[in-house]
């Protein structure tokens, strides 16, 4: 199952992904969350607190040995460089989730066929079209950094909203580009809903994608986040379990022998639930 997840800026794009990832692995599901953001905090979301990690566009020898380019990058450049063991290499594991940090292409370079996008370019492609692991990409406010062959892998775009104009007209914009580009099913998420007039609001304006979730205000996130001690019991986990399991509605999870298994042993179908 490969998601993307987007939407305007602060509506909790890096959040969502983290509970996603975090949501599969509880489900126990091998899961690799992409941080594709070139303002990364999705490490620091799932509690990480270590050194910096390096991101992917910053490991020059690596980008170097199997792009080739060098300085100025003038010689000859692989297209189709190897990057399967990327993932397992360079992502740090995170309460149990892998994560790989993309890091920020210049502004100037973005676009172009330079090293660093190709190396990027062929990661994203081998998670989302190759590689077994369910996979959360979070995104930059838009989509337009997505390859067309590479959105075509994406199972389902989550675009969250928050009660707001602003966040509800990208959403629209996100979820049409997102059309454009091959991705097979958008889905909203609304976020830090407060009341049923929150929820009301967002659901006469949201022009397009159909809602999948709804997840409450919950100003104990940021303390979870920092302490990296995130609850179970709490409305936003159990609402991001039931998206979890909603967006890969085919994928039943897997008999879990382990004690805690969140789901209760509950099937995806038993848990689709209207909203
Ligand atoms: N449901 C919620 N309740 C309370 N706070 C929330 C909720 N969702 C997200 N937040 C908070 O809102 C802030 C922005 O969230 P987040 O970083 O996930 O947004 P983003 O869309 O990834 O932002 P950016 O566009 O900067 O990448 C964070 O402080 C986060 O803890
Ligand atoms: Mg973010």
């Amino acid at each position: 199952m490969k998601v993307a997840v987007a939407g305007k800026g602060g509506v909790g794009k890096t959040t969502v992904s983290a509970f996603l990832a975090r949501c599969w692995r509880d489900l126990g599901y091998e899961v690799v969350a992409v941080d594709a953001d070139p303002d990364a905090n999705l490490a620091g979301t799932l509690g990480y607190r270590g050194p910096d990690i390096t991101p992917l566009v910053k490991l020059k020898s690596l980008i170097e040995e199997r792009v080739g380019g060098g300085e100025g990058w003038g010689g000859f450049l692989k297209m189709n460089p190897r990057v399967d063991d990327i993932p397992g290499e360079f992502g740090v594991v995170i309460d149990g989730v892998r994560v790989l940090v993309m890091g920020t292409i210049e502004r100037g370079r973005r676009g172009c066929a330079c090293p660093e996008n190709i190396l990027l370019r062929e990661v994203l492609n081998h998670l989302i079209l190759r590689s077994q692991e369910h996979v959360v990409v979070d995104m930059e406010a838009g989509v337009e950094h997505l390859g067309r062959g590479t959105a075509e892998g994406v199972d389902t775009m989550l675009v969250v909203v928050e009660p707001g104009w602003a966040s509800l007209q990208t959403a629209s914009r996100v979820a049409e580009l997102a059309r454009d580009l091959g991705i097979r099913q958008v889905r909203a998420i609304a976020n830090k809903i407060s009341g049923d007039a929150d929820l009301a609001f967002v659901r006469e304006n949201l022009a397009g994608p159909p809602l999948v979730g709804v997840l409450p205000l919950d100003r104990d996130l940021e303390p979870q986040a920092r302490s990296g001690n995130v609850s179970r019991e709490r409305p936003f986990y159990q609402e991001m379990l039931r998206i979890a399991l909603d967006v890969a509605p085919a994928v039943l999870p897997p008999v879990c022998s382990c004690p805690d298994n969140p789901t209760g042993g509950k099937t995806a179908g038993a848990t689709k639930e209207a909203l």
